[in-house]
This record gives structure tokens, C-alpha cells and sequence, in this order.
């Protein structure tokens, strides 16, 4: 049975998952890299090509780096948010092709949630960005389809991340608790109440000061 997953969720200590003052030069406002310091020190990030080659080391190969590779593990579509896709105002922007190059890190058929629907974008290396005008549970059904029995993964932001939790449709959450405190941005947890009342709940914390959390239904 094709599951759905969310993977390094980055959360700051007071429940924020993004800053204040999106744009094209803050995709996380405020909160700048300081939600994924912990995961830009992995071999995982390394390996994703997103940073440059010679920049740095290879990465992290610990427990950090442990659980962010389980991001990529048997996932054949994503869904995500506008507000992930692009800074504030990128529906105006005809030419905007989301924050991640031609060679987006995804790979599958991903699914950006928007009321200003555009046509299919196709960019290399296996990733076509689809715009869905839906509610959860119809652009799960669509992804479904699309992962060909692998699973899906909810790509965040915050808010598409709550409202599939609402809506009772994700079966494994991977949050990570960063120990700062954002004051301000969107949360993540606003009108889940019980949620854990669902999900065995496992929490580990590692030497980079973070605590991943997961909730496995
Ligand atoms: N902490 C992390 O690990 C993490 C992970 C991913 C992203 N982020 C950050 O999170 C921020 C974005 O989060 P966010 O909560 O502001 O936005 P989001 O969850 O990415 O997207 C929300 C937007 O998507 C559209 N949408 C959502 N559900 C829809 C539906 N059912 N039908 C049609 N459209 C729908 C709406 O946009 P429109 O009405 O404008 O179309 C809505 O305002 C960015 O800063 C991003 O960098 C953080």
C-alpha cells in the first residue's frame, strides 16, 4: 500500500517552520538557513548537486545524516505548496521555474498546490512540476496514480503540511525540532490538538543539537 510520508521538516522550538518576510532573496524569511543548518551538513544535501562541487567537505555521515536519506527512499511523486514552489507573488511570474534550477532535486512527478493553476512544467532529470487546484485528499488521489505504487511525499510548506494532517492523510512524519526560537513565521502545529493520539511517537536527539521527531501511524 503506497504511504505518505513528510521528511525533514524543519521546526523551529516555538512551532515555526518558516520566518516572516518571504521573497525571492528570503525563501525562509527571518529565520534565514537557520531551520536546515543541521541537513546542509550532510552527505545527503551534498549529494543532492545542490551545492557547488568543491565547496566544503562531503558532509555529515552520522544519525542527522541517518534519517535525512530517508527522504529519498522509494518515493514516486510529491506534493507541495505554492508557497514552497516560490517567493510571494510567483503566480505573476510567468517565467518562474521554482527555486531549484533545471535539474530540480525530486526527480518524480510533483504535485504544487495553487488556485492559479499553470500548465505542466517538465524539467530534466525525471521531475515535472504539475499545478493542481484541489483539496488533499483528490491531489493525493492524483499522486497516487502518478507514484505508481511507490509512496508520496508531502513536500511542506507548513501549511499544506497541517492541512494533510488535518485531514488525517499522512502516515509517517519525520518533524525535526531545531533548538531556536523564531517568535514569528507560519507553524506547523496550529489546530492539531491530539494529534500524537494516532501515532506511536519516537523521538532522538543528535550531537548537532536537533531532535527528530517521528510519527509512524
Ligand atoms: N521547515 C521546512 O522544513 C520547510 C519545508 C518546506 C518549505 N518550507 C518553507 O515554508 C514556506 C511556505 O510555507 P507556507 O505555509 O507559507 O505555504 P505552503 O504550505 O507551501 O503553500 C500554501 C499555499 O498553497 C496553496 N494551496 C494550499 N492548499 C491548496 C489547495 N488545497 N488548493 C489550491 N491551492 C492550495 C495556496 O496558495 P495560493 O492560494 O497562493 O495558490 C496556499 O496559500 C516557505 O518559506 C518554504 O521555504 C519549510
Amino acid at each position: 500500500m503506497s504511504r505518505t510520508r513528510v521528511h525533514n521538516f524543519s521546526i523551529s522550538l516555538d512551532g515555526f517552520a518558516t520566518g516572516e518576510g518571504l521573497s525571492v532573496d528570503a525563501p525562509f524569511g527571518h529565520a534565514g538557513h537557520r531551520l536546515h543548518e543541521w541537513m546542509t551538513a550532510t552527505r545527503f544535501w551534498h549529494g543532492l548537486g545542490v551545492v557547488e562541487q568543491g565547496e566544503g567537505a562531503a558532509g555529515s555521515t552520522g544519525a542527522d545524516n541517518a534519517f535525512a536519506e530517508r527522504h529519498e527512499h522509494g518515493i514516486g511523486a510529491e506534493i507541495m505548496g505554492a508557497g514552497k514552489f516560490g517567493p510571494p507573488g510567483w503566480q505573476d511570474d510567468a517565467e518562474w521555474r521554482g527555486w531549484w534550477g533545471e535539474n530540480p532535486p525530486f526527480h518524480t512527478p510533483t504535485f504544487v498546490l495553487t488556485h492559479r493553476p499553470r500548465p505542466s512544467l517538465p524539467m530534466e532529470g525525471g521531475t515535472t512540476f504539475h499545478f493542481l487546484d484541489a483539496s488533499p485528499a483528490e491531489a493525493l488521489d492524483t499522486a497516487r496514480e502518478a507514484a505508481a505504487g511507490l509512496d508520496v511525499r508531502i513536500g511542506g510548506g507548513p501549511t499544506v503540511v497541517r492541512d494533510f494532517l488535518a485531514a488525517g492523510l499522512v502516515d509517517h512524519l519525520h518533524v525535526v525540532q531545531v533548538p531556536i526560537l523564531l517568535g514569528r513565521g507560519v507553524r506547523l502545529w496550529d489546530g492539531l490538538e491530539s494529534l500524537e493520539q494516532g501515532y506511536a511517537v519516537e523521538a532522538v536527539s543528535t550531537p548537532s543539537g536537533v531532535t527528530h521527531l517521528t510519527f509512524t501511524r
